[in-house]
């Protein structure tokens, strides 16, 4: 469960960041800022890692919106977090055609090797995961896709995904 202090934490944008929210807005007509909204939340979790209440608030006073016209749609996309992430967010498709080759066996075995529930961040800080819906990668189930960068592994065993996790834990923050 996310703590009411991290939600609540300040956030500053820097002026290198404000300078790309300017050249995004400027792509669109006069008065149309609210077009931006998607790209600026998506730079916004590049560079905190997530999108805090102060954060979206913080946004919707750029944009000249209604704290909730941001909220609403940061809720609505499951690519923008709500909470902390790790930094590699495994997100395994749940959907059927993956379920019916063992994606939910594979869940269950993520969530062993990383020792943390769905959603939450294993101490080192390094990983989280979820289920998401379909990857549209459905003829190589199970699948799953890593964020922030979404590279894709197909074909998923216990084997693969263990491989994974090794190498991703060498690799480390980098
Ligand atoms: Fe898993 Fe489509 S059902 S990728």
């Amino acid at each position: 469960m996310l703590r009411v202090e991290e939600q609540q934490a300040p956030v500053e944008f820097s002026p290198e960041l404000i300078s790309k929210f300017d050249d995004i807005v400027s792509r669109y007509p006069e008065g149309k800022q609210k077009s931006a909204l998607l790209p600026v939340l998506h730079l916004v979790q590049a560079e905190f890692g997530w999108l805090s209440a102060p954060a979206m608030d913080k946004v919707a006073a750029y944009l000249k919106l209604q704290d909730i016209e941001v909220y609403e749609v940061a809720s609505f996309y499951s690519m923008y977090f709500l909470r902390p992430q790790g930094r590699y967010v495994l997100e395994v498709c749940r959907t059927g055609p993956c379920c019916l080759v063992g994606a939910e066996k594979i869940m269950d075995h993520i969530e062993q090797q990383l020792g943390v529930k769905e959603g939450d961040v294993t101490p080192d800080g390094l990983f989280s995961w979820r289920g998401v819906e379909c990857l549209a990668a459905c003829g190589y189930a199970p699948v799953l896709q890593i964020g922030p960068e979404y590279t894709f592994y197909e074909n998923l065993t216990n084997e693969s995904v263990d491989k994974l996790i090794t190498d991703l834990k060498a690799k480390g923050n980098n």
